[in-house]
């Protein structure tokens, strides 16, 4: 697999969500996905697209920027946490990923700003490119369906 395999080019926010669905589809009970870019990147647009996957009306899907926490009734429960207004170097204890992962699914934006590690998570990144594309990357380590559903498991 070549480093560009990892790295999708999403020319639109409709190619963002399509990838999501992609992933959804992919997810077992379990995963954690941990995502990170800049502030307007479209994580919370790709998590739309992962619960889409997952079965979800995609209008309940909002950042939980100010709540923190929301959960969306799919096949399986899927968890989107927002760790930007908890700061860097958040302590997670009281969030019970543990008890979260498992029946379900959960995806983080700000990941970095904690150690998941524990967690073994599926990091994504994602940023603007200067002609308002996003380029996504999965970072390596990802479960063989996940790359299979990026479609980077294709040489
Ligand atoms: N290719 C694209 N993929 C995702 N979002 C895009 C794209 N092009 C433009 N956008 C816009 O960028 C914004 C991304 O917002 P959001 O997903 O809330 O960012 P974040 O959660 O990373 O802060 C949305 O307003 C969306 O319409
Ligand atoms: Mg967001």
């Amino acid at each position: 697999m070549t480093d560009r395999g990892r790295s999708l080019r999403c020319a639109t926010e409709l190619d963002t969500i399509a990838l999501g669905e992609r992933i959804g589809t992919a997810l077992l009970p379990g995963d954690l996905l941990a995502l990170s870019g800049p502030l307007g990147a479209g994580k919370t647009v790709l998590v739309r697209g992962i619960a889409q996957g997952l079965g979800a009306d995609p209008r309940v899907v909002r950042s939980p920027t100010f709540v923190l926490h929301h959960v969306y009734p799919t096949v399986l429960p899927l968890h989107h946490i927002d760790l930007y207004r908890l700061g860097a170097n958040v302590d997670v204890a009281f969030l019970d990923l543990d008890g979260l992962l498992e029946d379900g699914a959960v995806t983080v934006e700000w990941g970095e700003l904690a150690d998941l590690r524990r967690f073994d998570p599926v990091r994504i990144s994602i940023d603007a490119e200067a002609d308002g594309a996003r380029c996504c990357v999965l970072e390596t380590g990802a479960p063989q369906r996940v790359m299979a559903a990026w479609g980077a498991d294709r040489g």
